[in-house]
């Protein structure tokens, strides 16, 4: 059987490069964008077509994604604490370039679009957070999300694609982004503590949040977009075991890269939820979900990987569009 055609926004990035890499390996022809403001250009598989171009650029979006069978749709900046000083920048970068792809994508006639929601779509709900539970957004970000879910649905149904939405939760490994400082909790702490500083805690850190390992979640999120029994269903992407507070975490990845940890705290984060993890029952359940790595095992490579590239200085990438008293001192002063 011919094998599909497969296009992924946002290639550069985290889940994007490391999916990429993944379906090369297994043979497929891989095509991707990103517009490079995240991810690093070096995350790009060596055998991948790629093209420097926004999801918003609608134009090019259909020039670039024609002959795609499935869509894996990771492009965003996917800032759910800075979402709420940065409201604009983030929601386009959620809902309109979901709209853009989608457009392209239904021009071109895809096969199947696999929507990268997040677990911010649950919001206050009770944990564990289970696929059927009913959408709660909290922030910007999460309104975004749950908006392009909506948008998604709408259009396969009106269109006759398939598509699946995946749901992943605190993913961390190599290809990372480590010297932002918005984002991805471990690999901040990673990098601080590499570069011989004290990582900053927002709150008391007894905030508990589910942290999985890039490795056990990639063929996971490859299954969304290539198993048929993946149509039409959304699924949380991540394990449901060790669930573990902010200070934990700090104090593990201390422990492993031998650092006499003094963490430094900040006031809490306006709209974060103290509790925060999904359940894996469904991924288990109709894919067979079984993750191999303890967080040690997972935070030991990832510590690996961020030494052999060298520890980095945190650089502001993105605009703070809203400064005042609530702002995190982190983000207003630039002092990560
Ligand atoms: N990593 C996680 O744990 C996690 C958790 C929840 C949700 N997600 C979702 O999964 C997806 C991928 O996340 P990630 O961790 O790989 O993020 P990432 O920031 O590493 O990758 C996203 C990439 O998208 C690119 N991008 C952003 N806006 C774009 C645009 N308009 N046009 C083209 N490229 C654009 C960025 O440059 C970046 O390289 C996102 O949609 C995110 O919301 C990830």
């Amino acid at each position: 059987m011919k094998k599909k055609n497969i296009f992924i926004t946002g290639v550069a990035g985290f889940l994007g490069s490391q999916l990429a890499e993944s379906l090369i390996k297994e043979g497929y022809k891989v095509r991707g964008n990103d517009n490079l403001i995240g991810g690093y250009e070096d995350n790009l598989p060596a055998d991948l077509e790629f093209h420097k171009i926004d999801c918003n650029d609608l134009e090019n979006m259909k020039k670039i994604t024609k002959g795609t069978d499935i869509l894996y749709h990771c492009a965003a900046h996917p800032y759910e604490g800075l979402s709420v000083f940065s409201p604009s920048m983030v929601t386009n970068s959620v809902f309109q370039a979901t709209s853009t792809t989608l457009s392209a994508f239904t021009q071109n006639k895809g096969e199947r679009f696999v929507f990268c929601s997040s677990m911010a779509r649950y919001g206050m709900n009770q944990t564990p957070f289970t696929e059927d539970m009913e959408t709660r957004p909290q922030d910007p970000y999460a309104i975004a999300k749950v908006a392009a879910e909506d948008l998604t649905k709408l259009m396969s149904r009106i269109h006759g694609f398939e598509y699946s939405i995946a749901i992943p939760h605190n993913i961390y490994g190599p290809n990372q982004k480590y010297d932002d400082p918005f984002r991805n909790v471990a690999a901040i702490f990673i990098n601080k503590m590499l570069r011989g500083e004290q990582p900053k805690i927002y709150g008391d850190g007894n905030q508990r949040r589910c942290f999985s390992y890039i490795k056990d979640d990639v063929p996971l999120l490859a299954d969304l977009g290539l198993n048929p029994i993946a149509s039409g269903e959304t699924i949380n992407i991540g394990p449901d075991d060790e669930f573990v507070t902010i200070n934990y975490l700090a104090k593990t990845i201390a422990e492993i890269i031998g650092f006499d940890l003094k963490a430094e705290y900040f006031p809490e984060r306006l709209q974060e939820v103290q509790e925060a993890n999904c359940s894996a029952d469904k991924a288990k359940r109709l894919f067979g979900f079984s993750p191999k790595y303890t967080l040690q095992k997972g935070l030991e490579e990832m510590v690996d990987w961020v030494q052999e590239r060298g520890p980095k200085k945190f650089g502001y990438h993105l605009p703070v569009e809203i400064v005042n008293e609530d702002t995190p001192e982190t983000w207003a002063k630039k002092i990560m």
